[in-house]
């Protein structure tokens, strides 16, 4: 593997698991968080949306429809956008049949209940802004949760939090509202382009079939945001084999649907 590259102090890559341990419990519920923890696995990753009503809950697809028992329940309402459901329509939702009967009753979790899981295992959260074309503000409103749960508190700023998004609008205005907060950028810009990122984000974070070892390296000399050297995580790696290769590239940290593998793989 790569000299180190620390995301957590370590020279092997973090490992990161994916909408929780999302190969083994149902996505972005406390039971993928719980999983994630009882694998061990210390960084979580969610996607953030807002309902009807202006609550933030965790949730990947702007439909529900995936994820839960919408269609039955709310038959008439396609095309069961989050945004057009308010937080207690959603709260009714079985977020875990879908996945296996085992996890029935499993329910949308909001932002505020995520966390509190996550700190609960005293987990770290790389927390999605997820489509902030659709919902004005979600970055303010994030930070306050996140500030009212404590997350913008020292414990956990710089080293237990990381906000990210694919819109470089949104993870700008993350920066610009508070600087404190470590910030990652969804994608692969030109290397041409990487300085203006840097200017606001501490990550670039790729898809890893877009990923070279010459463009970690490039991306890696760029200091980001808080001076320190632009850090590249990448998603969703869920084999060994393609979680020695990016760790052979240099890579801080892997975001995973099945963490165990990839810390079997990697040691991180
Ligand atoms: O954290 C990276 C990854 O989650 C981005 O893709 O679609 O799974 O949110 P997606
Ligand atoms: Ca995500």
């Amino acid at each position: 593997l790569s000299p180190a590259r620390p995301l957590d102090g370590d020279a092997r890559p973090s490992v990161i698991a994916h909408r929780g341990a999302s190969a083994y419990a149902p996505e972005n519920t406390l039971a993928a968080v719980d999983r994630a923890a009882a694998l061990g696995v210390d960084w979580v990753e969610n996607d953030v949306q807002r309902t009807k009503d202006g609550e933030l809950v965790v949730l990947h697809d702007d439909s529900l429809r995936r994820t839960t028992d919408v269609e039955e329940v709310f038959p008439g309402r396609a095309p069961w956008k989050v945004k057009d459901f308010t937080l207690a329509e959603i709260s009714r939702l079985d977020a875990g049949s879908w996945f296996d009967p085992a996890y029935a009753g499993a329910r949308v979790p909001t932002l505020e209940q995520f966390v509190d899981r996550v700190e609960r295992h005293r987990q770290k959260l790389l927390l999605e802004i997820k489509n902030p074309q659709l919902y004005p503000g979600i970055e303010r409103q994030t930070l306050e949760v996140l500030g009212d749960e404590g997350w913008l508190d020292r414990r956990h700023v710089g080293h237990r939090l990381i906000v990210q998004s694919f819109s470089a609008d949104s993870v700008r205005t993350v920066h610009d509202l508070k600087p404190a907060v470590k910030t990652g950028f969804l994608g692969t810009p030109p290397v041409a382009d990487l300085s203006s990122y840097a200017a606001f984000t501490d990550q670039i974070n790729p898809s890893h079939g877009s990923l070279s070892a010459g463009y970690v390296a490039a991306v890696q000399a760029f200091d980001g945001a808080h001076g320190k050297p632009l850090e590249v995580l990448t998603w969703t790696v869920n084999d060994a084999a393609a979680a020695r290769r990016v760790a052979g590239f240099g890579v801080d940290g892997i975001i995973t649907d099945t963490p165990d593998v990839v810390r079997d793989a990697v040691g991180g």
